[in-house]
């Protein structure tokens, strides 16, 4: 699916529908061919998200779309309503809409948003279907704008477009069945997006692993049919501001391990366990495009986590590549193992500040439900800018203290460390585990158990994998600020 998308004065002749926007109070522009009376007739008010197609005389339909309260407008319910207006357009090919009388955002942010949010709905996992026709058939959007704005317009248009490709992609690799991409196959497109997309790319496999001594990948790894891969993923722009570091939670399939999961329908979800390294992907591909002035550096920690006669057991002591030893207790708890290895070796680079995004307690699930992303980390200034850039990105966090009085759960009679805390504070207790990897460097953990996933469609939010944090991070990359000590 690719949708384009144009800048024009004027409305199209040949376009299929013309989306209006419409207020929930004051005047409802002329466009819509109804006054406020009518429109209640037809259980329209304005509403954001609503929407209400009329079909006129020659072959465009007008599809007005509810923005809410005029006070109210941003770039937040811009996007939603844009959503709404692609969902419903999804059966035309075409569609224009205004971006004039839309006070209060600037026509730069306003075109990245209606973009963002028209492409956002119109996503749909298709792949292994032979009927394709759930899918969205938009392919063409038209934003009309006044020539002065027309630039602005266009530079947001641009950006919106490739930071919603970007969120879709992860969306579709997390969407894929385990066994339809695994580690390498996953390795193989991160090497072919680093090509096209100005990156660097190194792959280690099992071998390269072993001597790198990242045991947690390879502990992990040790029942597992497939081999694991580490990518590492770098983004040098000219004199760079700053230095970032990306770190993804990549298992292809989590089964528990030898502590097995039951067999629950979400375990069908477990297939999303690598949404963190799919959204670090999606992220680095887009830097480029967008001119992000920070260096980045991103690590993929790929493998499934799987149970046989090889496979990883409690009481079994592994040691991480910063040399910490950990004794496994749950081999359910595997993901901040792959991650204490992409962490240890992202704190070597020394870089002003590390983000690990992951897939990592269902106890963030619990506490913060399947909206809100788990926040967690070790210098309030980086946090805060982790907080903005979900503000910005609609990506919604919440941040969680790293209680240093529960590190004592983790302590272990034989290692450094065990992997599980108690019963209580799991998310808490996983965080903590991984501030043991970081050394001192400022460090954010996002835990996006919760809203990996969606099960039905929400505004620009398709059902299945929803690619959190893909365009929270280009968002964060973006806007960088290196800390000042
Ligand atoms: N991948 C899971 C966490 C998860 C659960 C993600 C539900 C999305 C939805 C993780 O590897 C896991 O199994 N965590 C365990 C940790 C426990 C054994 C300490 C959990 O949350 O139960
Ligand atoms: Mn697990
Ligand atoms: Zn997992």
């Amino acid at each position: 699916m690719t949708i384009a998308v144009d800048i024009a004065r004027t409305t199209p002749r040949t376009v299929d529908a013309v989306g209006v926007p419409v207020a929930s109070e004051g005047a409802v522009p002329r466009a819509a061919g109804l006054n406020r009376a009518a429109l209640a007739t037809h259980g329209f008010d304005g509403k954001l998200g609503q929407t209400l197609a009329l079909p006129t005389g020659g072959g465009t339909t007008t599809i007005l779309v509810g923005i809410g309260k005029p006070g109210d407008l941003s770039v937040s319910t811009l996007r939603t309503a844009a959503a709404a207006l692609a969902r419903a357009a999804a059966k035309r090919g075409s569609v224009a809409t205004s971006l004039a009388d839309l006070d209060g955002v600037d026509a730069r942010s306003a075109a990245q948003a209606v973009v963002e949010g028209m492409v956002l709905a119109s996503y749909r996992y298709v792949e292994l279907k032979a009927d394709k026709n759930s899918a969205s058939r938009l392919e063409r959007v038209t934003l009309t704008v006044g020539p002065a704005r027309a630039a602005a317009a266009a530079n947001g248009a641009e950006r919106g477009l490739a930071i919603a490709e970007a969120a879709c992609l992860s969306r579709e690799l997390a969407n894929t069945p385990p066994s339809h991409l695994t580690a390498r196959q996953l390795a193989e497109r991160a090497v072919e997006l680093g090509r096209s997309r100005g990156l660097e790319v190194e792959v280690v496999d099992e071998h390269g692993a072993a001597e790198l001594g990242l045991g947690g990948l390879l502990g992990v790894n040790a029942g597992s049919v497939e081999p694991p891969r580490m990518v590492k993923l770098t983004y040098t722009p000219r004199n760079p501001v700053g230095h970032l570091a990306f770190v993804g939670k990549g298992v292809m399939y989590d089964s528990g391990g030898i502590s097995l999961k039951p067999s629950d329908p979400m375990h069908a979800l477990m297939k999303m366990d690598m949404t963190g390294a799919a959204s670090v992907l999606a992220a680095m591909s887009a830097l480029k495009a967008l001119k992000v002035r920070a260096k980045v550096t991103a690590y993929l920690m790929c493998t499934d986590n799987m149970p046989s006669g090889s496979a990883l057991k409690l009481g079994d002591v592994l040691t991480i590549r910063n040399g910490k030893t950990v004794e496994i207790h749950n081999t359910d708890a595997e993901g901040r193992l792959i991650l204490a290895d992409g962490l240890s070796l992202a704190a070597e680079e020394q870089p002003d500040a590390i983000v690990d995004i992951a897939t990592l307690t269902g106890a963030c699930l619990t506490a913060l439900g399947q909206r809100i992303a788990g926040l967690l980390g070790n210098r309030q200034p980086w946090l805060d800018q982790v907080k903005s850039a979900a503000e910005r990105t609609d990506e919604p966090v919440w941040q969680l203290p790293l209680a240093k009085e529960y590190r004592k759960l983790l302590d272990s009679n034989v290692a450094d460390l065990r992997n599980i805390g108690g019963p209580y504070g799991g998310t808490i207790t996983a965080a903590l585990f991984l501030n043991e990897f970081v050394a001192d460097v400022p460090w954010a953990h996002l835990d996006i158990a919760g809203p990996m996933n969606v099960d039905a469609d929400e505004g620009w939010l398709s059902r299945g994998a929803t690619g959190f944090g893909a365009r929270l991070l280009i968002d964060l990359a973006a806007n960088f600020k290196p800390l000042t000590a």
